[in-house]
């Protein structure tokens, strides 16, 4: 049983990203197929490096949901990027907890070494630094995630470099 709605034309996905929808939807009974939206998200984050309105349109029009039910899911997690980012995302936690055990220190820190501002893209497309909420690991400060997967604990600014390093390095 197919119930793929044809996406919007401005951003029209691939057949394959339409099968990964589908199998997303498949989990759900089929009145409840927009509760597979973050997983639809996640998988145009997977495969696009964001989520953009047209996107989010087009999810919408997949879903049979509302653009705005949509949008609300992209902004109320900030796992999902509304905006294009850097091949590596480093968020550090700035939150309340961190915030006294050095997070806006290595924030401080790791913007300097890559000349940028929280929330910025360094000009080579690397790195994207951004201050973000709990972790949820509050006492391993400082800490940061590495795309939205790897986390980083007790960040030291020797500990920041060679990370950083490392990433400069895999992309060789
Ligand atoms: Fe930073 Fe919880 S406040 S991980």
């Amino acid at each position: 049983m197919s119930s793929a709605v044809a996406p919007s034309t401005a951003t029209p996905f691939s057949q394959a990203t339409l099968a990964r929808f589908a199998r997303e939807v498949a989990k759900y009974p089929a009145d409840q197929k927009q509760s597979a939206v973050m997983a639809c998200l996640a998988i145009v984050q997977q495969e696009q490096g964001w989520v953009s309105p047209d996107s989010e349109r087009a999810v919408a029009a997949y879903l049979g949901m509302p653009v705005m039910a949509v949008h609300e899911v992209t902004t109320f997690y900030n796992m999902y990027n509304q905006q294009p980012v850097g091949r590596f995302k480093l968020n550090v936690c700035t939150n309340a907890p961190c915030m006294f055990a050095g997070g806006p220190q290595a924030l401080e820190h790791l913007c300097e070494t890559l000349g940028v501002q929280p929330g910025e893209t360094t000009a080579d497309g690397l790195f994207t630094v951004q201050a973000c909420e709990c972790l949820g690991a509050c006492g391993d400060a400082p800490v940061m995630l590495v795309n939205d997967r790897h986390m980083c604990s007790f960040m030291s600014n020797d500990k920041l470099d060679q990370l950083v390093n490392g990433l400069r390095h895999a992309e060789d």
